[in-house]
């Protein structure tokens, strides 16, 4: 079963425009390796974030702020070699570009230069609008972040729904607009109310990508550990649950050393 366009085009920054402009819902996933990018976009995904999701998922740290530019840029490469179709997005790292734009711009162009990634994606608003700017200035497309900023953990102090205050809610709806203005292609926001992110979406006109934010928004992003059932230790109300591949795992592997302890692998046939 599959619903997903026949177009097999390149995406860009501009086509996720259009498609914002017609309609058409946007998917977005998080990769982190060759392989499974591969298997991502040939499915048909519209956008692979290369995320600092990978501090969690592949490296096991409790927050995203651990991992580095270095680090980034190795996930990068590894997706970009198995991708033909979908646009991809990498993370600028904690540490990596707020409080100072020079240092915003060159992290940036690392990722562009030695991943061969298309854009960057920044979490925060006006705090970091000088950052986003010079980034910008230099062509590089920027996808904008905000809600809930995993990067920002430290000063919430939860993972709770961001925004459901009104002053909150106010500053997030101008944080929007201001990223619009200054030229992002597209917004993330993830973990707000439903109703608010739907305002947001209909008041600009650059595509949001929600993750928590209902289904009110032009598109929807999802940790690829989580919807496929590999990391089962996260159950936010939001998630949706596609597979249980941790399950489907475990069983296989149970399966592969019970076959090696009873010497049934490998067989006749499985040698030279
Ligand atoms: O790093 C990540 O995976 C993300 C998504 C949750 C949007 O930023």
């Amino acid at each position: 079963m599959s619903t997903y366009t026949e177009d097999q085009r390149k995406v860009t920054t501009r086509r996720l425009t259009e498609m914002k402009m017609r309609g058409e819902k946007i998917a977005m996933l998080t990769a982190y390796d060759y392989s499974m990018a591969k298997l991502i976009d040939e499915a048909g995904m519209d956008v692979i974030l290369v995320g600092d999701s990978a501090s969690n998922v592949m490296a096991g740290n409790i927050t995203t702020l651990p991992i580095t530019l270095d680090q980034m840029i190795y996930h990068a490469k590894s997706v970009i070699k198995g991708v033909n179709r979908a646009l991809v997005v990498c993370d600028l790292p904690f540490g990596s570009y707020q409080g100072n734009s020079k240092e915003a711009l060159a992290s940036a162009i690392r990722i562009m230069k030695e991943s061969h990634a298309e854009a960057v994606k920044m979490e925060g608003g006006a705090e970091i609008r000088e950052s986003i700017e010079r980034v910008l200035s230099a062509g590089i497309p920027v996808m904008g972040h905000l809600g809930l900023t995993p990067q920002s953990i430290n000063k919430f102090g939860t993972y709770a729904v961001r925004a459901k205050e009104e002053a909150e809610a106010q500053k997030l709806i101008e944080d929007a607009k201001m990223l619009e203005e200054i030229g992002c292609f597209a917004i993330v926001l993830e973990k707000i109310p439903a109703d608010l992110a739907t305002k947001v979406a209909q008041m600009v006109s650059v595509p949001i990508i929600g993750i928590g934010a209902g289904g009110g928004v032009d598109g929807q992003v999802l940790v690829m550990h989580d919807m496929l059932g590999i990391n089962k230790g996260f159950s936010p109300r939001f998630l949706r649950r596609y597979a249980d591949l941790a399950t489907i795992i475990n069983d296989a592997v149970a399966h592969y050393i019970d076959d090696v302890k009873t010497c049934d692998f490998p067989n006749e046939k499985e040698q030279y």
